[in-house]
């Protein structure tokens, strides 16, 4: 098969929220420096690739999502002397590094906007999303262009009196959406790509990108307006008030995601592929569309290999448009079945699946299955085929944190209170070890220490074989021995459909080898056919690495690995 063997087939990305990881000059933001002090831990675990959140600089109204210089380092986390080596660093260390992009807004306080919304016939004004106010009656500030809402609540419209107009913003009014239609906005966003690509010792640069909300880039040419949701509920977020026809998902982001692609694959090298990571919300059949189109296969000579019957189609789109299925779906063994079958099946050929379980933006995993179910899902995430994203903290059992009213941080908890909006929970301060401040800063961190953090500390949880960071290390090394885990087929996904029983079972096998997976998600011992083979580890750190044949009696919530005879 054309992709079997590309780096980030095989890699685990780990994400690190940089506020949030590491601390090193004690003004309680993690930085870049930080990162690089704990680079041995991320290679000890296992993982394979880096992917940091935003630090460009920004005025922070959405923690670095609001972008005011593409090509640069927020002072906060450091230079881009800092960036060079920390990069220098993760590559001699054999990991990858992925650099979180933001091509749908910018900050208000990026150049290109303070000169968009300088002057209506400013070069730079169609850069941005410009609209007149609606006709009527009223002050014009009241006459919105159309009903299209914010993502962190209220219309998507602002009003610039200087220039009489509205701008857009899916998200905050600090965060402008760019114009995707305007060339001028491509050939820019482009240059900043390249930036990154070429930047750090060497000029091998980033090894790929994680893009911010891929699927929301082009917005309706005719700016229609969204139709109602009928199942919008009063008390939930007014983003959901309508269906988002018009402002997500349009046909012409397949377009821009393929000149994405195209200049990513402009710089594959020795070193392998550059990556497109997108970050898209959308079901599966929609999703995965975000693969791209088959595009001929060429050889050196411009013969076309396509229908040559050892070349599998190459796919125009992003490698991996994140798969955040597991994250939303109920956690029963017939609904995760289901979703693994419903996902390979609408898979296009030539495509590789991914999975991930939380990330900055989503309560956090041990507090949303529980802290057993948590290594069940560890497990689960870790032999599922494709490619898995771990969320910083998960590999300790981290939980989300309680944040007093007033260190309330978040603009999208602020914007819209108490209705579960806010994202604070799940960004408090990675707990290295046992000291004041878990050994995150020597200063007062910018979020609150989980209460609780002793329990889950990289300190305590290091010298412990029964811990969830054992567990992780277990499975990630498992991973790395066997090809069947990394690359291998997935097959006999059960249970489906309606099902009750609680064991989720699935095989892995790359010919030579197969694995069994057993996964009991409920709340009693079951037992489930297994053929004869060995168990290679389990979610119970007490069970013995017996020989089982016929089948295994599962403890509650435990998760087992068999290799099969
Ligand atoms: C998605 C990011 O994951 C989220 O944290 C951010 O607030 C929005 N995009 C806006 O950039």
């Amino acid at each position: 098969m054309d992709t079997q063997d590309k780096w980030w087939q095989k890699a685990v990305v780990y994400q690190i929220y940089p506020r949030s990881f590491q601390d090193s000059n004690g003004d309680g933001v993690g930085d870049l420096a930080g990162i690089v002090s704990r680079l041995g831990y991320l290679a000890g675990l296992g993982v394979d690739a880096l992917w940091v959140s935003p630090f460009y600089p920004s005025p922070m109204a959405d923690f670095g999502y609001d972008v005011a210089d593409y090509c640069n380092v927020d002072p906060l986390f450091g230079s881009l002397a800092d960036f060079d080596a920390l990069i220098a660093r993760a590559h001699a260390l054999g990991l990858k590094f992925i650099l979180d992009f933001v091509p749908n807004h910018t900050s208000d306080q990026h150049p290109w906007f303070i000169e968009s919304r300088s002057s209506r016939d400013n070069p730079k004004r169609d850069w941005y999303l410009w609209r007149d106010p609606a006709s009527g009656d009223g002050p014009a500030e009241t006459r919105l262009p159309n009903n299209w809402m914010s993502h962190f609540g209220g219309p998507a419209w602002t009003f610039d009196s200087d220039t009489g107009q509205f701008y857009m913003h899916s998200f905050l009014a600090q965060q402008p959406d760019l114009n995707w239609r305007n060339r001028e906005v491509r050939a820019a966003i482009f240059s900043a790509m390249r930036f990154w690509l070429e930047r750090g010792p060497g000029g091998r640069g980033v090894d790929g990108f994680r893009m911010d909300v891929l699927w929301l880039l082009i917005k309706d040419e005719l700016f229609r307006d969204n139709p109602p949701n009928p199942g919008w509920q009063e008390d939930s977020s007014s983003f959901g008030r309508s269906l988002p026809l018009y402002t997500a998902n349009r046909p012409e982001t397949h377009q821009i995601v393929a000149e994405m692609r195209s200049l990513l694959d402009s710089y594959s090298d020795s070193a392998g592929e550059r990556l497109m990571i997108g970050e898209i919300y959308l079901p599966i059949d929609e999703l995965v569309q975000y693969y791209g189109s088959s595009v001929p296969v060429l050889r050196s000579d411009g013969r076309d290999l396509t229908n040559v019957a050892i070349t599998s189609p190459r796919l125009n789109g992003a490698q991996l448009p994140f798969n955040f299925h597991l994250i939303q779906a109920p956690w029963k063994a017939s609904a995760i079945g289901q979703l693994i079958r419903d996902y390979e099946a609408a898979m296009p050929p030539g495509a590789w699946p991914n999975w991930v379980l939380g990330n900055h933006d989503q309560t956090r995993l041990a507090t949303r299955v529980g802290p057993e179910l948590a290594r069940t899902a560890a497990m689960l995430l870790l032999t599922l085929r494709g490619t898995p994203t771990l969320y910083y903290g998960d590999e300790l059992g981290m939980t989300d944190g309680i944040i007093p009213q007033d260190e309330i941080q978040d603009p999208a908890e602020k914007n819209q209170p108490g209705i579960g909006m806010g994202r604070d929970p799940e960004r408090t301060p990675m707990q290295w070890d046992n000291s004041a401040s878990a050994g995150f800063t020597t200063g007062s961190p910018w979020l609150p220490i989980a209460h609780d953090f002793r329990l889950h500390t990289v300190e305590t949880e290091d010298r412990d074989h029964a811990s969830m960071l054992s567990l992780y290390r277990g499975l990630l090394a498992l991973r790395r021995e066997h090809t069947a885990l990394l690359l291998g087929e997935i097959y006999d996904v059960t249970p489906a459909g309606d099902s009750e029983f609680p064991v989720l079972a699935y095989r892995r096998s790359d010919g030579a080898e197969r694995i069994q997976l057993l996964l009991n998600l409920g709340e009693e011992p079951q037992t489930a056919s297994c053929l004869a083979g060995r168990i290679l580890l389990s979610t119970n750190a007490s069970r013995a690495p017996v020989r089982v044949s016929g089948g295994v009696t599962l403890d509650p919530r435990e998760g087992v690995i068999v290799l099969l005879d």
